[in-house]
Formats: structure tokens, sequence, C-alpha cells
């Protein structure tokens, strides 16, 4: 049976078959697919349209579809898509009736239906990981609340800080990651069914109904853009590349910890993998992959944005090339983040490693500069004064304790004895308290505001 072929005389060509065909992908959206059609052949029913046992029928035929899909008992592989997949379904199932499923739509409005159900669902969903993994990463900095670590610039030792302070930096990029998956799905709940081909329908069908009975909060305005619309995906799948490039980094920086030039951290043996050759290896393949993974997500976005970039209205079947980008992305997002959180809270730390690192260089340099500026002189005199100390440190081979304080205040009269508890590696960490900074109670406060965004209704 051929539900599209009425006008034509010859066959399809098979090549031109399996070159249009989507089924092998989007037969993923069958649930959404058949939700859809509930609610459709409801509303025609409720409207007039058909009758009542003839929806009966077709609602029957629907369930039993589903049911018989989710066992496996129907195999579409040789359909073009899924809607007509289920449709010609419901015709061999519920007789002439099921020739009424297809009144006042067309598969270009219930490809956007189905897509956007699964979306808002999927969302949902990964919103629920992001938190997860917030919450993680929030566990561990409370659980090492005194560990000191170097921070970088340039990948040079910059200022040293809390390891907690560093943990929770990724904390707040997930949380605009949240924010943004939850603002895009505003756009995604939108009800685009009864948009018909392109132009709407004759028949007096009621949107409002449908948008009712699937629970979105309101109808799309025009049915050329309804059809011809994929910015909810491309939307999507721009967060999803946020959300990716974070996680990258994060992979960055776990990667540089574990290795044995740095050793500030080990992962446990059950996320880590070995090497063919190297017996001695333990290499951090999950970290790597997601990093590498996140250029895959990358080029989902651009392949989208290319092609509906110079698409007439209203919709193209070059749209349907929006599956895989939005299928493959969902699942390297979803599970990134469930592997992150676990692997997150099976890392030992070695604080006394990240100790020992934080401690060279001359780690104090901006805080003796801060320390003149307590003293009068202006900051840029200041910072000249320290960078001559430390080019006399260099030269002497010692560090700032090696200083006494005549030593000091051969370069200003300003140092005073007080000038050796501000180079203390604990007080150059304990001290950064504006808002946002990596002192101990800015960094109460920062976990005190974490936890309330984890406990927010998602
Ligand atoms: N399979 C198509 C897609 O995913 C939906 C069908 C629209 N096809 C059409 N010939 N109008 O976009």
């Amino acid at each position: 049976m051929d539900l599209c072929r009425g006008r034509f005389t010859e066959e399809i060509d098979k090549l031109v078959r399996d070159f249009t065909s989507s089924i092998k992908l989007d037969k993923k959206l069958y649930k959404y697919d058949i939700a859809g059609s509930t609610a459709h052949v409801k509303m025609l029913s409720k409207c007039g349209i058909i009758k009542e046992i003839e929806a009966e029928k077709v609602l029957c035929a629907l369930k039993e579809i589903e049911k018989d899909i989710e066992k496996g008992k129907l195999n579409f592989n040789q359909k073009e898509d899924i809607h007509l997949a289920i449709e010609e379904e419901v015709i061999k199932r519920a007789g002439e009736v099921g020739e009424k499923l297809h009144t006042a739509r067309s598969r270009n409005d219930q490809i956007a239906l189905d897509e956007r159900l699964y979306l808002r669902e999927e969302i949902g969903q990964i919103i629920v990981l992001i938190n997860d993994f917030q919450k993680t990463l929030l566990g561990l900095a409370e659980k090492n609340l005194q560990v000191i670590m170097p921070g970088y610039t340039h990948l040079q030792y910059a200022q040293p800080i809390l390891f907690s302070h560093h943990l929770l930096a990724y904390f707040w990029m997930l949380e605009r990651d949240k924010e943004r998956f939850k603002d895009s799905s505003r756009r995604v709940n939108v009800m685009p069914l009864g948009a018909g081909a392109l132009a709407g329908t004759s028949l007096r069908i009621d949107r409002e109904y449908v948008a009712k009975l699937l629970a979105f909060p309101k109808v799309s305005e025009n049915s050329l853009d309804t059809v011809g619309d994929r910015d909810y995906i491309i939307e999507f799948l721009s967060a999803a590349a946020i959300l990716m490039m974070h996680l990258s980094r994060l992979s960055e920086d776990f990667i540089l910890w574990s290795s044995p030039a740095f050793s500030f951290i080990q992962v446990s043996d059950a996320f880590a993998t070995g090497s063919s050759i190297m017996p001695q290896k333990k290499n951090p393949d999950v970290a790597e992959l997601i990093r590498g993974k996140t250029g895959k997500v990358y080029g989902h976005l651009v392949s989208l944005l290319t092609t509906m970039k110079a698409l007439p209205l209203s919709y193209n079947r070059d749209m349907q090339e929006d599956k895989l980008p939005l299928f493959e992305t969902i699942e390297v997002v979803k599970t990134s983040l469930k592997l992150y959180a676990k692997m997150f809270s099976h890392i030992k730390i070695d604080k006394d490693s990240m100790r020992k690192e934080a401690e060279k260089g001359f780690f104090a340099a901006t805080d003796l500069a801060d320390y003149l500026v307590e003293k009068g002189v202006p900051f840029r005199k200041a910072h000249q004064l320290i960078g001559a100390i430390i080019k006399y440190c260099l030269e002497e081979g010692k560090g700032f304790e090696g200083l006494t304080l005549s030593d000091y205040q051969k370069f200003s009269s300003s140092f005073g004895k007080d000038v050796f508890g501000r180079i203390k590696l604990d007080s150059c960490v304990f001290n950064k308290e504006s808002a946002g900074g990596t002192g101990k109670k800015s960094l109460a406060r920062q976990i005190k505001e974490a936890k309330k965004a984890i406990s927010l209704k998602l």
C-alpha cells in the first residue's frame, strides 16, 4: 500500500525509496507520533469531522500498534517514515475508518509535532541530569573545603585558590546551561498541528483542544512559519554545544590534573582505560572522548544551520536531515552528563600534591602589591616594586620567604613586620573575600547560593 502515489503510474525507483526514507532514524519518534495522532483523532471527533465510533476504532488501533511496537512485533524498516508507517498500520487494523486519520493534517505539521513532543521530554531529562551533576560537583566542593591548589591563567601559576572554588566555577557554567535549556523549552512548547501542509485547513478543526490534550500552553500563529521552522532544534543544539564546550573544558582540566605532571587527582579504575602495549598506563579516555565528542556536537549545530539557511518558505525535504543532529546530540549530552556525575563522585584528591604546586613560584606577588596599596602606595608603583623584588629574588635564588625585613625595606619603607603574614599560602587564599572570590567566607556564601540553585523547581 502506498498512501501518496495516486497520481503516479510508475512504481517508485528502489534507490529513490531508500534515499528518501527516514524511517531508520525517525522510528524513534513512534511514541510521540501516536500521542499526536491520538489527540488529533479526539479533536476530529469532538469537532464532528469524524464520528465518535470511528474515532474509537482508530484510537483502539493506535493503542494496539503502540503496544506491538514496544514488544518489537512491528518492523517498519521498509517504510518511508514513521508517520506513513503508523498510518498504514492503522488502516490495516481499523479498516476504512483508518483512512480518516490523516484528515486536516499533513506530515509537515505532524513531524513538527513529533519533534516538539520528543524534544520537550528530552530537555526535561537533560535539565535533571545537569542538576545531578551540579550536585556531585557541589558535594565534592563541600568535602574538600580547605584544599588549596594553584590557580592558573595562560596555564601559568597565577594565584593560589581553593580547589572547591575551581569546581564551583563549573557549577555556575552548568547553571547557565540549565537556564538556556529551560528558556529554549518555552519555544519548543508550542503546538504546531493544524498548520496542515503549509496553509492551514478549510475544515473546522480546534487546535486549542489538541494543545490542551497534549499540554501545550499555546498554538503556533502562522502556518507557513510552523511547518518551515526548525529554530527549536537549532536553539537546542546551540544550548547543547555550549554545554559540551563546558564539559570539554572540564575534561581538559581533568586530564591535566590526573597526569603525572600534576598528580592532583586520581580517577578510580572503573573509569580509566589501559594501553594495549604499555602495561603501566591508566588513561583518562572518558574525559578525552567527551572532549572529542564536543566537536561532533558543534558539527551538528552548524550542519542544521547550514541546511536551513537558504530554504524558501515553507517546508522543504532538506529539513528531514534534522534527525541525525538532534538524536546524536541528545545521546552525547545525556551520556556525558551521566558519566561525569558518576566519575566525579569517584575521584581521589591529592591535596598535598596540589599544595606543593601552589607553593611554587611567587604566588604571593599580587598580595604583596595589595599590601603596599593598603599602606598608601599607588597600585602601579606597587606592581613595579614587587617586580623589582622578584628580580632580586631570582638573582639571589630566593623566594619571598627568604628575604628579611631590611631586604624588603630596601625597596620600600612602607614594608613592616606584618609583611610576613601576607606571604603565607593560606592567607593569600583565605583573604580573597570580595564577593565571588576564593576566600573562606566568600566560598561559604557561594555554596549557599549554589544550594539554592539546585533546589529550585526544575
Ligand atoms: N519525513 C519528513 C521529515 O522528517 C516528514 C514528511 C514530510 N514529507 C513531505 N514529503 N512533505 O521532515
